[in-house]
């Protein structure tokens, strides 16, 4: 390698140092539009959850009743529905969903209109501390009607 080479690759190495943190933090940062229910502190709750751990949020509230309509217009079979409705990347997130549940669905992208935490489960992400949080299932749900676990949260004993 010639000294010019030299200052060339590090020059090239030093580009990819400074642009890799902009790219990941690109990744890390998904955006999602949450529906809220008017009045109702847990859906901000979990909003803010998602803001501190990195997601881009923008908010939105509506009557209760508007925000039924929702869901039903968006395929959240009843027995899912929850709080808040929130969208990222044309996949639905329904209720208190952890937040690493929502970047496995983008990351996985499977065919389905979203995920749900059905009712609010006490423990789960703005629903009050984890350490004292009851079982729960995230639930897949699909166009045609059908839901399987897509991942299961235990008790905390
Ligand atoms: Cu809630
Ligand atoms: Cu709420």
């Amino acid at each position: 390698m010639t000294s010019f080479d030299r200052r060339r690759f590090l020059a090239g190495s030093l580009a990819l140092l400074v642009a890799h943190p902009v790219q990941a933090i690109a990744q890390s940062a998904p955006s999602i539009h949450v529906v809220k229910g008017r009045g109702c502190g847990c859906c901000t709750a979990w909003a803010n959850i998602l803001k501190s751990e990195g997601f881009q949020v923008t908010e939105e509230e509506r009557h209760p009743a508007e925000l039924v309509q929702l869901k039903i217009a968006r395929g959240v079979p009843q027995k899912l529905h929850s709080c808040h409705t929130a969208e990222i990347d044309g996949y639905i997130v329904e209720g208190h969903v952890p937040s690493s549940d929502i970047r496995r669905l983008v990351a996985e992208k499977p065919d389905a209109v979203g995920i749900s935490v059905p009712e609010m489960p006490y423990g789960s992400p703005g629903m009050g501390p984890e350490d004292k949080r009851e079982a729960y299932n995230v639930v897949l749900f699909r166009k045609d009607g059908s839901s399987e676990v897509f991942s299961a949260y235990e008790a905390a004993s």
